[in-house]
């Protein structure tokens, strides 16, 4: 441990005192701002027209016990490029914890570095623990989701506003709560997610039908509770995750939350047709490892291609103070990775990808979910005791290229979404768009980069008058998306 670290571990078992996510690059801001005429290094390209969104956490209050980078409300940062300008705004998700605690005028949660006995309801699974819909952006049906990781209530924003529009309950039809990254077929305008809990039924798979409401959901049948994050569609099926990581119930009796990797215990992928009932769905079976994201699954004949970043050793490895386990808790350090299900002999094969580069948060042309993919844009992660993205990297699935863009000395990004080129129809024919805050200079930037040449770098840099903190998820809603969504209302 570094000396500043262990300088700040001293003070962590004060609650509330120092902690890295809560200092310099991920610090909160407390202004929602509005900006237009942005100063503009380079050119914004006049075929980039659409808005990328960022969600992540900034604590509003301070904080109430020990703090953890997941535990911030959620603020969505968004930039809005329209004929060779930009516009930025962030605001706060408008939760019921938010309006809660807003009238309290102080934190009421503390967060999952603590006991929740004390804390207020939080979701549907009775976990205590502020939903704050602080983890991903989907834009599905003209407006944009706000999700949280540990399964909540969506909410709906305006996608150009972010003004909250409320509880999204798609019409009354959802009943419990949804994980934070379903995904969205644009061809069927379907929306797939599940929503899992400590108590049985343990994973619950749905469909939410292009009308908007939820049209299929099925429970089933895990041996135990599991802390699955993230699953993928192919054109026939959904595939869902059974992996070894739990939390640890004797401990969580105690009132501590602990993770338990079990090596014994192979990682299972659950395949499920799109609308399948629970007797259908087949299990194929793999080493043990946790994901926290797929990059896409597809299908060649009659075997299904999974990819993902893939973590091996994913138990937190921090002994000792409370920094090292809060700041080993959900690390990342994952490695591309590829499976694939044989739907004829029930045979799982798997590999890396690329088994050197830490890289993670992938993103893909979102055309394309559940299609043959031939690019992947990942942020890299760098070697640090904090979670920090470095820079880009490109990989090409037919030739293994791989190509890269980094941020440069204490500048550190987001994911970046990919925004296809007005009328593009190639999946690296378009941009890569991503937030970039400056260490020392406690500023942010919009990087755009040209998504089939990342090694030129940016073409365009649009300066914020505002910093932005490292955050979580981000997706792209093009113009045309824009229009529809104005069209609904
Ligand atoms: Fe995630």
């Amino acid at each position: 441990m570094t000396e500043r670290l262990a300088a700040v571990a001293a003070v962590l078992d004060e609650p509330g005192q120092a902690n890295p996510y809560l200092l310099g690059v991920y610090a909160p801001v407390h202004e929602e701002t509005t900006a237009e005429n942005l100063k503009v290094i380079g050119e914004i390209p006049r075929d980039l027209n659409g808005v990328h969104l960022r969600n992540g956490p900034n604590p509003r209050h301070p904080v109430h016990g020990r703090y953890h980078w997941f535990d911030g409300d959620g603020m969505v940062h968004a930039v809005h490029f329209e004929n060779g300008r930009a516009r930025y705004r962030n605001r706060y998700v408008r939760t019921a914890a938010f309006a809660a605690e807003s009238a309290a005028g102080r934190a009421l949660w503390s967060g999952v570095m603590e006991d929740p006995s004390g804390n207020p309801p939080g979701n549907t699974h009775g976990i205590a623990l502020k939903d704050s819909a602080n983890t991903d952006v989907i834009f599905h049906r003209g407006r944009v989701l706000a999700t949280w990781y540990l399964c909540g209530t969506p909410y709906s924003l305006d996608p150009l506003s972010l003004e909250t529009l409320g509880a999204e309950t798609f019409l009354d039809t959802l009943a419990g709560d949804m994980m934070a990254h379903p995904k969205v077929d644009e061809r069927t305008g379907e929306l797939f997610w599940f929503d899992y809990g400590p108590r049985p039924p343990f994973l619950r798979y749905g469909v939410v039908g292009p009308a908007g409401r939820v049209e299929h959901c099925v429970e089933l049948d895990l041996p135990g509770a599991r802390l699955p994050h993230d699953m993928a569609i192919t054109e026939r099926y959904a595939i869902l995750m059974d992996l070894p990581l739990f939390q640890d119930q004797a401990a969580a009796r105690q009132g501590r939350y602990k993770l338990t990797f079990d090596r014994a215990l192979p990682a299972r992928f659950g395949v499920i047709p799109r609308r399948g009932s629970a007797a259908e769905i087949r299990w194929f079976e793999a080493n043990p490892c946790y994901i926290y994201h797929v990059v896409n699954a597809w299908e060649e004949g009659e075997e299904i291609i999974l990819d993902v970043c893939r973590v091996s050793r994913p138990a937190p490895r921090g002994s000792g103070g409370p920094l090292a386990r809060m700041l080993s808790y959900l690390k990342l350090d994952a490695r591309m990775y590829r499976y694939r299900f044989d739907l004829r002999t029930g045979r799982t094969t798997e590999g890396h990808t690329d088994p050197e580069r830490n890289t993670e948060f992938p993103s893909i042309d979102a055309r394309r979910t559940g299609a043959p993919t031939r690019y992947a844009y990942n942020v890299s992660v760098k070697d640090a005791e904090t979670n920090l993205f470095d820079g880009l990297v490109r990989y090409d699935n037919v030739t293994g290229e791989r190509q890269e863009h980094r941020f440069g000395p204490h500048r550190y990004g987001s994911e970046a979404s990919f925004a296809p080129r007005d009328g593009g129809t190639g999946e690296d024919d378009g941009y890569l768009v991503t937030f970039v805050t400056d260490e020392r200079e406690g500023a942010s930037e919009v990087q755009v980069l040209d998504a089939a040449d990342l090694a030129a770098g940016p073409v365009a840099r649009v300066l914020l008058p505002t910093r932005v903190p490292l955050g979580f998820h981000a997706t792209w809603v093009r113009a045309d998306q824009l229009r529809t969504a104005g069209e609904r209302g």
